[in-house]
This record gives C-alpha cells, structure tokens and sequence, in this order.
C-alpha cells in the first residue's frame, strides 16, 4: 500500500467513509475558509509526510467534512518551495486528495497584480500561469507519465463555473495570468517589469509546482489569486509580508463567496 493510501485510510477513520470530490488549498490569510469546514481538522502533523508549515498566517490543517454540501477536504496551508527548496513538497498532500476521491483541486494564493485594472481587494481568476522559476516538481519522475501536457493545465470547464458563480454573486472576476517566482523575497521593480513584458498579470510564490503535480495525477484544476498589493514599483505602498496578510482578508471575502456559490451549483 502507497503512503498516500495508508494515509487516506488514517483520514478515513477520522473523517468517515464518504468519498471526498474536490480539494482546496488555502494561501496565506485564507485558512479562516476551512473552519467552516462541517467536520474534522486534523492537523498536519498527525499525517506522517505532510509539510512542516513554518509560514505564518497559514493553518496546518486537513479540513474534511462538508461545504456547501459539497464533500471537500480543505489545506488550511501549503509548504512553498522557498520553504525548504523542495518543489515536490505538496505531492504527497495531492495524492492522499486523490486516493480520498477527489477528482477536482482549487487553488488559492496571495499575489501581487501587474496591472493597475485589478488592484488590491480584487480577486483573479489564472487563465494561466508562467514557471518562471524554471523549477519543476516532476523532475526525478522515472515513468513517461512526467511528460504532463500543460496546455489548458487551468481546467476550462472549472474555470467557466468559477465565473458563473462570480457573476451570480455579483463579483467581478477577471481572468490573467499568474507568474511564479520562488521568492522568499518580493521581486524588484526592473523584475515586475520584465514579467509583464512577458504577458504576466500577478505574480506571488507558490501555486504552480502545485497545479503541474495535480494535472500529473490527473485531478482537474483551476485556481484564484486574491490581490494584497500592486507589483513592486507599481505602486508607493510598501511591500512585505505583514501588509500581504493584513490585505488579504479584502479579496478573501469575495473568494469565499466565490467559492460557496461554485460548491452550491456542483451540488
Ligand atoms: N510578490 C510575490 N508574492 C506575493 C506578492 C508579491 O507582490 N504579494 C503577495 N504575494
């Protein structure tokens, strides 16, 4: 039996049989999300292999239970690659989803918008994403199955009902695409400009090793930034961390909104 096995069996006990359908990771400032999760938190380190989360603002817990009566298991935290220089450290999380039923994965982050029509307290919706990192969790992959194809790696389907569930909430959602940088430090103004030269819309540091490992196992995706700051140079607003959780509970009441409306129409 896989780890992920052993540890979705472990879950089971905890959580109950029932299938999960849909995963959510919650990025920085989000994780109040998964306390409204009807059912149990177990925290990481219960779960041998999860991710050591040493990022404040994250929740290091696996929410399962029901939303919106949808059955979900929520990540109160991911570990970022700039955590421990380990891209693949949300692969075990993502098999373990998989191995609970989950056939769908939304992701959440906090990132920084390059471009002054979405500014910060709005929410974006990745039509795509940019590695720029150059980084890749599925580097070591032994089996063909690494040669994942990217092309509408963000579901077009997930991200067609994430609109909808917008538009009937009221909340503009615009789409663009997201660049990963691995930080930990924030970019320099001359970097933002070469990423929007490149076709970027936001930029933060996590995300994408997470959606090339959900496509490698085969799991649909789409996922939403919620703008804490313009990009640096964009704006005299200092960047830093404490700001980024200061603003994120802006956008992440219309993510929530966002969210429980998308589970109501996949009931
Ligand atoms: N850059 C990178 N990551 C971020 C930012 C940013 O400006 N804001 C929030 N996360």
């Amino acid at each position: 039996m896989s780890d992920a096995d052993t540890l979705a069996r472990l879950i089971r006990t905890r959580a109950g049989d029932a299938p999960v359908t849909l995963g959510l990771i919650l990025g920085s400032g989000l994780g109040h999300i998964a306390q409204q999760v009807e059912g149990v938190a177990i925290p990481y380190a219960d779960l041998p292999g999860f991710p050591h989360v040493g990022v404040s603002g994250h929740n290091p817990n696996l929410h399962v239970g029901t939303l919106e009566g949808v059955r979900v298991a929520v990540f109160g935290a991911r570990e970022h690659y700039y955590e421990s220089g380990n891209p693949r450290a949300m692969l075990l999380p993502l098999q373990v989803l998989k191995a609970l039923g989950a056939d769908s994965l939304i992701l959440t982050n906090a990132a920084g918008s390059m471009r002054p029509d979405i500014p910060p307290g709005n929410v974006m919706l990745l039509s795509d994403h940019i590695n720029y990192s150059g980084l890749n969790p599925l580097i070591g992959e032994k089996t063909d199955a690494r040669f994942v194809p990217m092309t509408d790696a963000h579901d077009p389907a997930l991200r067609a009902a994430l609109k909808a569930a917008a538009k009937a909430e009221g909340i503009e959602l615009p789409e663009g695409v997201y660049c990963w940088y691995s930080g930990p430090s924030f970019e320099t103004p001359a970097e933002i400009r070469m990423l929007k030269l490149l076709g970027g819309d936001a930029v933060g540091m996590s995300t994408v090793p997470e959606v090339i490992l959900a496509r490698f196992l085969g799991l649909r995706v789409a996922a939403i930034s919620t703008i804490t700051n313009m990009a640096a140079g964009m704006s005299d607003e200092k960047i830093s961390h404490e700001h980024t959780k200061a603003m994120a509970p802006l956008g992440a009441a219309k993510l929530e909104r966002i969210l429980r409306e998308f589970l109501r129409s996949r009931k």
